[in-house]
């Protein structure tokens, strides 16, 4: 990418979530790295405090990419444009029948309805595959700080061998 670009700068994104990952991005040549699950298990985090706490129990292997939610909370998100998320009752529900659900208003009604009784959360649970790095929930100032020290720690290790 770095080199299809030049002289765009370039910020490598996806399944970075420590210093390392971002050392990586840098010697392969990306200007920066956008850093995203991770800083939603931070306190300034908008997002509510248990999704923050999902994503630190949660693995990798919970985390699916789907339509289903989209569709079931009758997001006008484009369908070709799937979102990686923490499992879901719904997921299990409707997976694999996605025309289905979009055809099927009361199963959207039953969502929203759980949703208003607290039984599934407000918002799908987003979450990169990366939740496996992410095991605390820092303040977003110590992450940037933590990040930055890792990262340095990674190159010059490189740097030395
Ligand atoms: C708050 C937030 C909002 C996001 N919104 C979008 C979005 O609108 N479209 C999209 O394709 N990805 C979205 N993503 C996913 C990011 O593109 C993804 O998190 C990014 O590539 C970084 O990967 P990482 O989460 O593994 O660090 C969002 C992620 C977060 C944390």
């Amino acid at each position: 990418m770095v080199d299809l670009a030049t002289p765009t700068p370039v910020l490598a994104a996806g399944g970075i979530a420590d210093g390392r990952g971002v050392a990586a991005a840098l010697a392969l040549g990306a200007d920066g790295a956008l850093v995203g699950t991770r800083f939603h298990a931070t306190p300034e985090a908008l997002l509510a405090p248990e999704t923050a706490r999902a994503i630190v129990a949660g693995r990798g292997e919970d985390t699916e990419r789907n339509s289903v939610l989209d569709i079931a909370r009758s997001s006008r998100w484009p369908a070709k444009y799937t979102a990686r998320t923490l499992g879901h009752p719904y997921l299990d529900g409707w997976r694999g029948r996605e025309d289905e659900l979009a055809a099927a208003p009361h199963a959207q009604q039953a969502y929203q309805d759980a949703v208003v009784r607290g039984e599934i959360p407000a918002l799908p649970q987003w979450a990169s595959e990366a939740i496996d790095l992410i095991n605390d929930l820092p303040s977003a100032a110590d992450l940037v700080g933590t990040l930055a020290a890792q990262a340095e720690a990674a190159l010059s290790r490189a740097g030395r061998r």
